[in-house]
């Protein structure tokens, strides 16, 4: 399937302000960076040190912009609880999940989230993910640390089934055998090498797109995340192929 995989987006735009109401390009950006860390083509892929080399990988899922929606409403803030994903909730209905992947691009969310994903097997109703404007893309409303457009790399991530690297707990798993384990995640942009306290001390791989630092500090997945991912796309494996 390497390769072969093209998946069409629909960019749903819920804007309260205009900055909210991100521009074509701020949308394209995202499309490209999309692109870009999903087929190693990223300008920071020659940044993953040696140690990780054997392992990085090129995904090979390629993003196509189908169409964009755009709403406006007077919500200030949303929450996790995916209102955003139903009109009946002031939101914007998926645009057909079974065989898109749909983003909704939201203003502010509660708690400092800047981003949340369905992981395979949800209800199809509420399937994609979901990012604030501020965070998306690379241009226009863009923001640092959050301004290179991985945000939705973390999050499509997670809609392929990949879980965090420290496994959401000390020392936690995320089923991939390549990724070192994490005492826990990693904020801000970490100086290398950054060694865990779990057992074997290994060196955390802290530029993983599934660990938390700044945009500017994750640039990698490995070839055990691909097969996690591209596992997704097989016959039983949660999505429908595209
Ligand atoms: N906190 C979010 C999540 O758990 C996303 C974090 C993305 N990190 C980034 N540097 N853009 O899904
Ligand atoms: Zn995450
Ligand atoms: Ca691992």
């Amino acid at each position: 399937a390497d390769g072969s995989i093209l998946i069409p987006v629909v960019v749903n735009v819920l804007y309260r302000t205009t900055a909210q109401n991100v521009s074509a390009a701020q949308i394209q950006s995202q499309i490209d960076v999309l692109n870009a860390d999903y087929n190693a083509l990223n300008s920071d892929y020659s940044s993953v040190p040696a140690l990780f080399s054997p392992v990085k990988a090129s995904v090979g899922v390629h993003f196509v912009l189908k169409s964009v929606v755009r709403q406006s409403t007077t919500k200030t803030s949303w929450s996790t609880n995916d209102a955003m994903k139903k009109s009946a909730q002031g939101g914007i209905n998926p645009t057909t999940p079974d065989s898109v992947l749909n983003i909704w691009v939201v203003g502010a969310m509660s708690g400092g989230v800047i981003g949340y994903a369905q992981f395979p097997g949800g209800a199809s109703a509420t399937d994609g993910v979901v990012i604030a404007y501020n965070c998306f893309g690379n241009t226009g409303a863009a923001a640092s640390p959050f301004n290179l457009g991985r945000t939705a790399t973390h999050e499509v991530g997670h809609w392929l089934n990949l879980r965090h690297i420290w496994g959401d707990a000390t020392c936690g798993t995320d089923y991939v055998d390549d990724t070192p384990f994490h005492n826990a995640a990693n904020y801000g942009c970490p100086s290398y090498p950054h060694y865990s306290t779990c057992s074997g001390t290994p060196v955390e791989q802290t530029m993983n797109y599934m660990d938390y630092t700044d945009d500017a500090c994750m640039y990698m997945f490995t070839a055990g995340q691909k097969t996690r991912m591209l596992a997704t796309f097989v016959s039983g494996g949660g999505r429908t192929l595209f």
